[in-house]
Formats: C-alpha cells, structure tokens, sequence
C-alpha cells in the first residue's frame, strides 16, 4: 500500500480526474462513487475542464455520493446535493436522474439508506469510489468505532468532523448527522481511490496505511481491499515507515 506521492495538491487532484475521465473514457455507462469536501474541489474541476475539452461525456454514467446531512434542506448551500450540483453537476453532461445523494431529509431515515444500498445493487454495483479522508480517519461520515461490516445508516458526527466542516456553513449551525454508506457498502466498489493533501491528513494517512485493520481508523479497513489507489501531496505523506 505505497502511495503515489503528487509534486502537489493540485497534481494529485489532476491525477484522480484523469483516473475518473479514463475510466468513463473506457466504461461510458459507469458507475461512480462520490464525494464531497474541500479536498475533492480541484478534483472535479479537473473533471469539468477535461468534459469542456471534449476528452470525456457523462451522458451514460451514474454516480452515489457517499453522504448527506440530515434534516437539512436539499436547496441549503451546505447541503452535499447542492455541493455536487454546483461543483460538478450542472457543469457536465450527467442526467441528474441518475446521480444519487442520501435523502438526508427523509422521515424514514432507516428506509432511505435501505432503499440507497438496494439503488446501488441495481445499477450493478461501484465500478470506482473516490474518498476523502477525516482528519479522524473517517471515510465518507463513518467516523472512528463503526463497524467492518456497516451499510448505509444514520450516525452521529464526531465533534472533530463538525469542527472540521463548519467552515462550509456560514451561520456554524453545521448539523450534527448525517446518513453515510457504510464501511462495508465502501468496500463492496470494484475500485477506490483516496486522496488526502495537506499536513492535517498526515497523521490519519499514517495510521490508515499502517497494514492492519484498527476501528479508531476507519480508512484503515482499505487494507483489505484488492484494488485501492492513495493518491498523496507531500504534506500528507506517509512517515517512510508506515509507508
Ligand atoms: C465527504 C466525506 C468525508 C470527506 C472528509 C475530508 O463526502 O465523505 O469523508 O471526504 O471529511 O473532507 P475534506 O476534503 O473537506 O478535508
């Protein structure tokens, strides 16, 4: 589990995009698994760019984003719905019936992230999830202590990860859960790539790329899968040992 090393963020963020254009280059009906935060910015305005370029259509693909706030308004700038539409989106050819967000704002929350695991099955599974990962080591909102074997569900923020997103949310009334897929759901795409950039993710890259599987990491559950890229800048590298 050697990363690739990028001279910068904005070399790593354009090696993802160029991953995501090949893979759609090749599968033009593929399914993506997304993401949202800071560290995903550069990435799908890569992904924008190479679209405009004429290098690349969505017109087939369909993508799942890995969470959303509940019990916040879809229309809400902080909302991962409105992020994505407003990153990425309405800036590409994608039929937006067939991109996917938790419905954070759902009565039945345990019905929605049932529903959201069968959707996934129906379109025949993740061929590639692009992650973050919490400064905590979460990936997508399973924050430290979930289980191996998590699906879609409700969970409560920790309050690091609120601290850590408060900065999108103007007024700091960041909510405080979110329905995320779950470790397991993760670990069921036919491919991952991670990308961390910046000191803050060095200490949680440490842990994650340690060998082993341990709760108080949650990215570190990617040691068992067979196909997962970590894509790094310097600052978030990896101590050679851990490497
Ligand atoms: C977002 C998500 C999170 C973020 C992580 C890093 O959909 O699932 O796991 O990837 O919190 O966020 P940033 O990039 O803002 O540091």
């Amino acid at each position: 589990m050697t990363p690739l090393i990028l001279t910068d963020a904005t070399e790593a963020a354009a090696a993802v995009a160029d991953r995501i254009v090949s893979l759609v280059q090749s599968k033009p009906d593929a399914v993506l698994g997304l993401a949202t935060g800071a560290t995903m910015e550069p990435v799908y305005a890569a992904v924008i760019a190479a679209h405009r370029a004429g290098r690349v259509s969505f017109s087939r693909v369909s993508s799942f984003n890995l969470d959303e706030y509940v019990a916040l308004p879809t229309e809400h700038p902080g909302s991962y719905r409105s992020t994505m539409n407003r990153l990425l989106f309405e800036h590409i050819d994608i039929d937006p019936a067939r991109t996917h967000v938790p419905d954070g704002m759902a009565n039945d929350t345990d019905a929605a992230a049932e529903a959201y695991e069968r959707q996934i099955l129906q379109a025949g599974g993740i061929d590639l999830q692009l992650l973050g990962i919490g400064r905590n080591g979460h990936i997508g909102f399973n924050e430290p202590g979930s289980r191996l074997d998590s699906r879609t569900r409700r969970v409560e923020l920790h309050a690091e990860t609120l601290t850590a997103n408060r900065a999108f949310f103007e007024d700091g009334g960041v909510p405080q859960q979110a329905i995320t897929m779950g470790i397991a759901t993760i670990l069921s795409a036919r491919s991952i790539i991670v990308l961390a950039t910046g000191a803050a993710k060095k200490a949680a890259i440490n842990q994650a790329l340690a060998g082993f599987f341990t709760p108080a990491c949650p990215a570190s559950a990617l040691v068992g899968h067979p196909d997962v890229t970590w894509i790094v800048d310097p600052a978030a590298a990896p101590d050679a040992e851990a490497a």
